[in-house]
């Protein structure tokens, strides 16, 4: 099913992410309209030539931008860990043997279960405006948990990453090298047909930068493509390792180094911020102004876990950047929309240019700039996916 034309019009600010479109790398649009057909983008003009379509609306002023492009969630699991993060606001530091408290919940839980969970999470991401969402698995850690946890995932999202080697399982506590090689021979040659990309925890306390390489290369060797979390709590491999790899990114970077940002910088690697992470641990935040003036590509995620960044909101992700990471809210805008889209080396999403998917988020509001300017608020008054009207209540 395809969906009928639409045609928003009166948008006050759109935000395209062509140049070729509007002004500045936002390209940036006023009294404009925007026309969805079967499905993609197929007309950006001003509101006053706006052609007619199945269905129109009137966007009074309001902004319109591309939906969020959420490049990093863990959203299969069970339980959570509300009192973990109250210890931690007591003043206890976050550890990555946390992460095993959630693996004992999930292989517990049922199928039905975990996929119940990980749709009420993409239906709360969803509303709050986004209309991508990559998933990992990381929570099941064995062979068949990591199976069904990478087929709710799919039942969810078409951006599967099997997080193979998140934190050692208690049944392996000590022997990481044998986690690792179980990794490498069994479950990524079992779990690879269900996923595009492969994913893992390469930090002081899950797996150090040889362990890391064993696993992205043997997901590779899968026909996966390399992704993972790096230099989180400590500087260490991971940025390394992501270029060596050509990694589609490296996520969280907040411990890095001056020869990490170069490389970084040299690289196709997309940067990955994650300011709900450093909110939930209080920890320090990435340096994004440093890996922008480098020249890095960024991206923002809102890293949505049960453990260290219980959030879905790309909203609240930008109002944290801008305030705690040194980026524009402009930069910010475009790092969690067209930078998500690199993130997951996407060019049909994260744009609102011509032939672009019609994922499309109105605000209420003028313009982009208000989702850092009214932190905390529901701005995201209505969402398109596909050109499907898919949340909110469009003004007529
Ligand atoms: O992205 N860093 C590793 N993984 C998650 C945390 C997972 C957890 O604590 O459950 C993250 O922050
Ligand atoms: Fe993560």
């Amino acid at each position: 099913m395809t969906a009928r034309s639409t045609v928003l019009t009166d948008i006050g600010t759109l935000v395209t992410n062509d140049p070729g479109l509007g002004e500045g790398a936002l390209g940036i649009r006023r009294n404009a309209a925007l026309v969805f057909d079967g499905g993609s983008v197929v007309w950006v003009g001003d509101s006053a030539d706006a052609p007619s379509a199945d269905i129109g609306h009137s966007l009074d002023g309001r902004a319109v931008l591309p939906g969020f492009v959420e490049s990093h969630a863990h959203l299969v699991f069970a339980g959570e860990r509300a009192e973990e993060f109250a210890a931690r606001m007591a003043g206890e530091s976050y550890a990555a043997g946390g992460i095993r408290t959630t693996i004992e919940a999930t292989r517990k839980a049922s199928d039905t279960e975990l996929l119940a969970n990980a749709r009420r999470l993409m239906d709360e991401s969803l509303r709050a405006g986004s209309t991508t969402v990559e998933c990992k698995t990381g929570y099941g850690q064995s062979v068949a948990d990591e199976s069904r946890s990478a087929a709710v995932a799919a039942a969810v999202t078409e951006e599967v990453t099997l997080l193979a080697a998140h934190v050692t399982p208690p049944e392996y506590a000590g022997r990481t090298d044998d986690y690792v090689r179980m990794v490498v021979e069994e479950m990524i040659p079992a779990c690879a047909g269900q996923a595009k990309w492969v994913d893992v925890f390469c930090e002081h306390g899950a797996f150090d930068g040889d362990q890391a390489r064993a696993v992205l290369r043997a997901g590779m060797a899968h026909g996966l493509v390399p992704r993972l979390h790096g230099n989180q709590l400590r500087e260490g491999p991971g940025v390394a390792l992501a270029v060596e790899l050509g990694a589609a990114s490296v996520d969280h970077v907040t411990y890095v180094s001056a020869s990490d940002i170069d490389l970084l910088a040299q690289s196709s690697t997309v940067a990955t911020l994650l300011p709900g992470a450093e909110f939930c641990t209080r920890s320090r935040y990435a340096d994004g102004r440093a890996l922008l003036d480098a020249g890095v590509t960024v991206a923002l995620g809102a890293d949505c876990n049960p453990g260290t960044s219980y959030t879905t909101s790309m909203p609240f992700c930008i109002a944290l950047a801008v305030r705690e990471m040194g980026i524009t809210p402009d930069e910010a805008v475009y790092a969690a929309t067209a930078g998500g889209a690199k993130a997951l080396r996407r060019s049909d999403i994260g744009t609102l240019g011509l032939g672009a998917r019609a994922d499309a988020i109105a605000l209420a509001a003028p313009s982009h700039l208000h989702l850092a300017y009214r932190p905390g608020v529901p701005l995201v008054e209505n969402v398109w996916r596909a050109g499907f009207h898919v949340s909110g209540m469009v003004h007529a």
